[in-house]
């Protein structure tokens, strides 16, 4: 008896050491609810990363909502265990007006009565991404899906940080083309903080998720979103409508950068294409945040590109993962 235990304990710990850790920098946004849900599921029913931490900045609102959000995210995912670090409540330089996509408050403005929230952690987002970039070296993922000013300021209060970490995912910025002529928001949001973490970046560090990419190969009908995705009767779906309730009607189709984001990260199977890149931003004139990108030999680049994610397999993890528990209930 005790030894099958032992036996077992041993392979649970071998299994969780090898499936990695991964940080969710954030400013939740009804599209950063999907990608933090998205992980958490896959967390809990595919053996995915752990999610050791989740931190905030501003972006998609002020970053006192997005914290909120954050924790109204955890209690609704049945994970208020996973701590919040707060972060940059600005943008280093310049820090543009939100345009609250989602809503003012970032989660679609319902009317509902939030109690038993757990309170963020008091350590800073950028220290705990340093000491867990320290606790966790070698197999600590940071995915930023929103403003990168917190990693950019880890960046810079310490030159070791990139290197300890497995990997950096950066959803932000466009592939600029005459089809994306134009910048991109989580870019756009901290433009010096873009031209930091670019400025470090090496291709077996970083990765960056352009949303150009996402717009190309994930753009889906608003009726799929609304009725498939949106159909599946669980209380995380039902929130995400509520949340995606102001986006939503703004469009026909329905492309969001955050959970394609996450994907790409817990299910690198889905990714059909990188390309190695020269990436950076413009910070001066008329043309600032916009990217610039040249496609190089991988020892020339600064970053690898998710260039291409298939587009029926990922709508199939969506579905897949977001119906998990009741498939679990069901059998
Ligand atoms: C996405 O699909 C919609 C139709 O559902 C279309 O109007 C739009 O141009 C597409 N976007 C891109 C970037 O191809």
């Amino acid at each position: 008896m005790m030894k099958e235990f032992i036996f077992v304990l041993l392979c649970f710990t071998a299994s969780t050491s090898a499936r990695g850790k991964l940080v969710i920098d954030n400013d939740a946004g009804g599209d950063d609810a999907m990608a933090i849900f998205l992980a958490l599921l896959y967390e809990k029913y595919v053996d995915g990363p752990q999610v050791v931490a989740l931190t905030t900045g501003n972006g998609n609102t002020d970053e006192d909502n997005v914290c909120r959000n954050n924790q109204r995210i955890l209690k609704v995912a049945q994970r208020q265990d996973v701590p919040i670090y707060r972060g940059s409540k600005s943008s280093l330089v310049h820090t543009p007006y939100a345009h609250y996509y989602y809503g003012m408050d970032g989660l679609g403005d319902i009317d509902e009565e939030v109690t038993d929230l757990v309170p963020a952690q008091e350590q800073s987002a950028v220290d705990s991404l340093i000491r867990l970039s320290k606790k966790y070296e070698g197999e600590l993922t940071v995915v930023t899906i929103g403003t990168v000013t917190n990693v950019a300021l880890a960046i810079k209060l310490d030159p070791g940080f990139l290197n300890r970490l497995a990997h950096l995912y950066v959803g932000a910025g466009h592939i600029h083309s005459e089809k994306y002529p134009r910048r991109e928001f989580n870019a756009y949001m901290d433009v010096e903080a873009y031209h930091i973490v670019m400025q470090n970046a090496t291709p077996d560090k970083v990765s960056v998720f352009p949303f150009s990419q996402t717009k190309e190969f994930l753009n889906f009908t608003r009726e799929w979103r609304e009725n498939v995705l949106g159909g599946i009767d669980t209380d995380i779906i039902k929130a995400l409508n509520k949340y995606e309730s102001v986006s939503i009607p703004k469009n026909v189709a329905w492309t969001s950068l955050d959970p394609s984001v996450l994907a790409a990260v817990i299910n690198p199977d889905l990714v059909e294409e990188y390309k190695y890149s020269k990436n950076d931003i413009i910070m001066c004139g008329d043309n600032r945040a916009i990217n610039t990108n040249e496609f190089v030999a991988q020892d020339k680049a600064n970053v690898r590109i998710v260039y291409k994610m298939n587009s029926e397999e990922y709508k199939k993890f969506l579905l897949d993962v977001f119906s998990a528990e009741l498939q679990t209930k069901n059998s």
